[in-house]
């Protein structure tokens, strides 16, 4: 049974994924694992917590859900890792994308996090589920919006109408998220409170909500030089007032730089979200830096400094806690983030200097 099912998972993994005949089997020994739990700490335990269980930062789900992996390895969580999702917390991590990692190291990360649950992946069909998407819709108003959100835009819970989502995720991983819920988080199983009629319109109601998105490389900007991290060298030191001796309100960052003063914005999502998006003038610091290399090039010398996230504080948080630790005095953290800076209509950019409306067509 085991070993036809996983060639022909292989298979279709391979015709979605360059990485041609990646070995998907759950067979990690001692040393890749601990190579993958060093990752996976550096890079994932911000948000989705040390042991995987979610909810560490900006209400990251759990990654040893075992409905959620039988069913999202490997097609869905490889994706997740490498595009991220459109206007959330979760930033892509493939290097196509400006992330850190090569194919081969999501594979081992996806492979890591299925091997440490024991899962055994389920077959979903690939054929689309059909329903009433009207009926869908007032489905969803009653029984989820509270948590996703009026249109699926996510709350406490994951954004389900995002485009990258629904890019990956087919009808019926879907269906079986909402049939059998998530086990250990707020996702209830839905199968006694649903029929399953109403469950295909719900399917039928958040396809309707995809844009037909597609996956493509973007054309990386090179980062900024070191020479380039003090915004208007010559200009005067901003004024900002911290909420708890940290925050600072975005309105007065943008003030700081319509006026030209003298400092240093840091952008501390992976590389890839920079990439998409960001303040200009921004500097790419990725929460997930060498700690021996955040300070390389920060001058020590009273220059202020302020961190963001889309968070909108963990990743940003843990850049200025280390800034402070060595003594770094004007410091702070934008307090709304960048994904309220966006909804505010405060300026961003994209690349190094390509200027982008507020809707970021390109992921
Ligand atoms: C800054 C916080 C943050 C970090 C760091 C982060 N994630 Fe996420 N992740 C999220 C959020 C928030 C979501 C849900 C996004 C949404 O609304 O759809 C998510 C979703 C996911 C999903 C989809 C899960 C599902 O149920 O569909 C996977 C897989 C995932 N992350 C893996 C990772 C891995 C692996 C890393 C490290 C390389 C990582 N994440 C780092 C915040 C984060
Ligand atoms: C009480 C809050 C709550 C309600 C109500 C709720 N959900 Fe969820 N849902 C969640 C959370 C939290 C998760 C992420 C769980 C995890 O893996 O950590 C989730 C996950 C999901 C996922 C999987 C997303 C992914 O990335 O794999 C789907 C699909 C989903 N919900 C659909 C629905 C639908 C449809 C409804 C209404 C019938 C609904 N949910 C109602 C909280 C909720």
């Amino acid at each position: 049974m085991r070993q036809p099912f996983f060639s022909a998972l292989t298979f279709l993994f391979a015709i979605y994924c360059s990485p041609t005949y990646a070995d998907l089997s759950l067979t990690l020994n001692e040393e890749e694992m601990a190579k993958a739990n060093a990752m996976y700490q550096q890079y994932c335990s911000l948000c989705h917590g040390k042991d995987r269980a979610g909810y560490k930062a900006d209400n990251a789900p759990s990654l040893k859900s075992h409905s959620m992996l039988s069913t999202a390895y490997p097609q869905l969580l490889f994706d997740s890792i490498a595009w991220g999702r459109v206007n959330s917390a979760m930033d892509g991590y493939s290097r196509d994308m400006g992330g850190p990692f090569s194919d081969s190291d999501i594979i081992l990360l996806i492979r890591w996090l299925a091997q440490k649950e024991s899962i055994t992946p389920v077959e979903l069909t690939q054929t689309s589920i059909s329903g009433d998407a009207l009926k869908g819709k007032a489905l969803y108003a009653s029984n989820c919006a509270s948590c996703h959100g009026d249109k699926g835009q996510g709350v406490t819970a994951p954004a389900i109408a995002d485009q990258l989502f629904l890019s990956s995720a087919t009808d019926s991983y879907i269906k079986h998220a909402i049939v059998n819920g998530r086990d250990d988080t707020p996702m209830q199983s839905f199968k006694n409170q649903l029929e399953d009629d109403e469950i295909n319109d719900l399917v039928a109601y958040l396809r309707s909500q995809a844009s037909g998105w597609k996956k493509k490389p973007i054309e990386l900007a090179q980062w900024p030089s070191a020479d380039e991290y003090v915004l208007n060298p010559k200009g005067q030191d901003p004024t900002f007032n911290l909420r708890e001796g940290r925050y600072v309100p975005a309105h007065e960052v943008v003030r700081a730089l319509e006026d030209k003063k003298k400092f240093i914005v840091l952008d501390t999502r992976p590389g890839s979200a920079w990439q998409r998006i960001h303040i200009p003038g921004a500097v790419p610091m990725p929460y997930y830096r060498d700690k021996s290399k955040i300070a390389d090039n920060l001058p020590n010398d009273g220059t202020w400094i302020v961190a963001y996230c889309a968070c909108p504080h963990a990743a940003s948080d843990s850049v200025i806690n280390h800034l402070r630790s060595l003594g770094y005095k004007n410091t702070a953290v934008i307090d709304e983030g960048i994904l309220k800076w966006i909804e505010m209509g405060l300026p961003v950019i994209a690349g190094k200097d390509k200027v982008v409306g507020l809707e970021d067509k390109d992921g």
